[in-house]
């Protein structure tokens, strides 16, 4: 398992190829592209689909705020649209609210399952299909999620995830894929057109470390979001880049939490449900709930308590961390304030960053530990 001494920075060649194809039955999506990140990935995506400068994409106000960046960079206008925060939708976009935002200039939309709950994608299909939009699916925290029958990662024209930290693969490095024999043709078209970066490129990308709107406009710089860039590496050819993006211990890092996937997903729903059996009685608290036919990636357990909002949840927080319980916030902002928008009009994503906490699942907690944040939680909120 452990590569040998200087193996890291190597390409072997194999993160990728048509023998190991874990991830595509996983996700149910025919091509599959690794990238850095979700968002490198997503900047791909974008010009793979003809997404260009002056063009607009409708996004969820409470979100990730690298996607709303990974437009902003190409000159894309991010429009935002508030979401549900209703316990079966906690975060996820309002799909009502969609219709009234879309313009001519409007080529997307990039909903999100955010936490890991599957949006709502049978009645936003159907909207795209009918204003002739494509769908960005943001499938960062929602690997090995279902709707109705169909896994996250095959519900959009494209899916981009992430393999981060606090994802569910954290090998480092994203992807994105697809089911759309075109849209596979027009990202490799993309990845071939990756310039090597010259002199003044290497200057200009200096310079837009400190000044973000500056050059990174037009190109995509194919080696800022590839893995091994990470290690000091630059792309001297495209054959070099031939989808095959990870180092040694990346590839053994996948390989080796694919495998154990599906045992990590049910341990992580196991306890999901286990919390929110043992929280369903209190009052005031709306827990996230599953819907009919939706499995969710039980990622993070987000819920919100109906009158603790900003420095009241803060306080809570607090006390819950004094529990030795490790209980974050996603997301304690809102987007379009990032984007000098003078439109308040997002209700629920505002009352949600006040008032969400987040607590992660996975086999890094066990059964006692699960009890003892169930019954820290329980008490705090009785005696509150
Ligand atoms: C919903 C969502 N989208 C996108 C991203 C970006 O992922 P990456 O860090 O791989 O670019 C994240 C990461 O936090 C995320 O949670």
């Amino acid at each position: 398992m452990i590569p040998r001494y200087g193996s890291l920075c190597s390409l072997r060649g194999i993160f990728y190829n048509e023998k190991n194809r874990d991830f595509e039955t996983l996700t149910e999506a025919k091509h599959v592209f690794f990238f850095s990140s979700c968002r490198g990935s997503m900047m791909y995506a974008l010009k793979a689909l003809g997404i260009k400068k002056g063009d607009e994409v409708i996004l969820p106000a409470f979100i990730c705020n690298v996607v709303p960046d990974s437009l902003t960079r190409f000159g894309i206008k991010p429009v935002f649209v508030d979401v549900y925060k209703d316990p079966e939708n906690i975060g996820n976009i309002c799909i009502e609210k969609i219709e009234s935002k879309v313009t001519k200039k409007t080529k997307a939309i990039i909903p999100v399952h955010l936490y890991g709950n599957p949006y709502e994608s049978n009645k936003l299909k159907k909207l795209a299909k009918e204003r002739d939009l494509f769908v960005i699916e943001d499938a960062a925290q929602a690997l090995g999620a279902e709707y109705k029958g169909m896994s996250v990662g095959s519900l959009g024209d494209v899916s981009c995830f992430s393999f981060g930290f606090g994802k569910p693969m954290s090998t480092g490095g994203g992807c994105v894929a697809t089911n759309n024999e075109d849209i596979y043709k027009k990202m490799k078209d993309v990845i071939a057109d990756v310039k090597k970066p010259g002199f003044f490129d290497d200057i200009g990308f200096i310079i837009s470390l400190t000044s973000r709107k500056f050059l990174m406009n037009k190109k995509i710089y194919g080696s800022t979001y590839r893995i091994w860039k990470e290690f000091g590496r630059k792309i001297e050819s495209v054959n070099e880049m031939d989808f095959r993006g990870g180092s040694t211990l990346n590839e053994k890092l996948f390989r080796f939490q694919i495998k154990g996937f599906k045992q990590v997903l049910d341990t992580r729903r196991s306890q999901f449900k286990i919390l929110k059996d043992s929280l369903s009685d209190i009052n005031d608290i709306v827990l996230p709930e599953e819907r009919n036919g939706v499995k969710h990636s039980a990622l993070w357990f987000s819920f919100y308590h109906k009158s603790f909002m900003g420095s009241k949840r803060e306080n809570f927080l607090e006390r819950m961390r004094k529990f030795g319980i490790d209980i974050g916030i996603i997301y304690p902002f809102i987007s379009p304030a990032f984007y000098n928008e003078k439109n308040t009009d997002y209700p629920c994503a505002d009352m949600l960053s006040k008032s969400i906490m987040s607590l992660q699942m996975g086999p890094h907690l066990n059964e006692n530990d699960i009890n003892h944040i169930s019954s820290a939680l329980r008490r705090m909120l009785n005696e509150s």
